[in-house]
């Protein structure tokens, strides 16, 4: 049995597996530029960050109907069940469907229809976070929420996430603000490829609660000492950093140091479909990697249970105590 934990960096859109791309191309009368599912996968060899946006943006084509949303979804969380998933909080990235005339309702109730049966189905509490494009407009993210408005019931909260250099998130002040008014959580993309100071504006501009990467924290000290003292998480993603070239090789992922110097890190999967595998071969993966023992490990799941957003209300905090003593009672044996 894999160590219970919850995934908070996790797009839907990122789990979008070769064989069901083809079957959903199928179903839907599309043709993808591959030949088969083996050359789809060919492709999945990327230099930065754009190089996997340009694949993964294109390869939403194949999602069209509510029916397409709600099996991708529930394809994710059978897989995460079988990873030790007990709760997910999931990003979807709605203005790259509406720009395909897929309309936001079709993509949050597909999604909603998925997550509603999940507790059941898999044993996976969740909850959707709405992702805005940072390389898209200011106005098209305020246009975004307020479409999003009739289905507000099935959102927890706002991240923001695409192409980052060049797109600080100051640019997304309003839409924050507006985010926060109708009671909405936040977080954003900061410090993947983007420089410190994104997180810092990221945490003073946009009010964020936790900072999805944060990787580069590491270039600046004080940036360091402030994420340690407010205790704000990180939502790491050490394959998907290795695989868009972040850093060179897992070995060299910054992790193990970060969680010496105190700062609050859980370890997630990003894309799992692109980025060679889910959550808990992420966790095997950089368990080998950098030899983290098995109370470093205790403590990445116990961190990912204390950042999420199971605090909402007293069933909520229940449910959280409940997976943080299920973590303190795993045995690894
Ligand atoms: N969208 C999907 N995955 C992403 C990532 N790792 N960074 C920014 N935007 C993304
Ligand atoms: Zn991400």
């Amino acid at each position: 049995m894999p160590l219970p934990k919850a995934e908070l960096h996790l797009h839907i859109e990122g789990t979008l597996e070769p064989e069901l791309a083809f079957a959903l191309a199928a179903r839907n009368g599309i043709t993808l530029p591959y030949a088969d599912t083996e050359a789809l996968r060919k492709a999945y060899l990327f230099d930065d960050l754009q190089s996997f946006l340009d694949l993964y943006y294109g390869l939403m084509a194949v999602l069209l109907t509510e029916e397409d949303f709600e099996e991708l979804a529930d394809a994710y969380l059978a897989r995460a069940a079988q990873q030790g998933v007990r709760h997910a909080e999931i990003f979807f990235d709605p203005q790259a469907h509406m720009v395909r005339g897929v309309g936001i309702g079709t993509v949050i109730e597909g999604l909603g229809r998925a997550l509603e049966r999940s507790e059941e189905r898999h044993g996976i509490s969740t909850r959707l976070i709405m992702c805005f494009l940072r390389d898209q407009s200011a106005e098209s993210a305020l246009e975004t929420l307020e479409a999003a408005r009739p289905h507000l019931h099935r959102i927890v909260g706002v991240g923001l996430d695409s192409a980052e250099v060049g797109h600080p998130p100051a640019k997304f002040r309003e839409v924050y603000e507006a985010a926060a008014a109708l009671g909405l959580r936040r977080v954003a993309h900061a410090g993947e490829e983007g420089p410190p100071a994104y997180i810092t504006e990221a945490l003073d501009v946009l009010g964020v609660e936790r900072i999805d990467h944060g990787l580069r924290c590491m270039e600046d000290p004080e940036l360091v000492e402030r994420l340690v003292r407010e205790r704000t998480p990180l939502t790491l993603c050490p394959l998907s950093n290795v695989r868009l070239r972040a850093i060179d090789v897992l070995e060299e992922h910054p992790l193990a140091r970060m969680m010496d110097a105190g700062l609050l890190c859980t370890v997630n999967s990003d894309d799992p479909a692109y980025f060679g595998g889910y959550v808990d071969d992420t966790f095997h993966a950089v368990r080998e990697a950098l030899g983290l023992d098995q109370e470093r490990l205790r403590e990445l799941a116990r961190n990912s249970f204390e950042a999420s957003f199971l605090d909402g209300s007293p069933e909520d905090e229940a449910l959280r105590a409940r997976y943080i003593a299920e973590v303190a009672e795993y045995s690894f044996d």
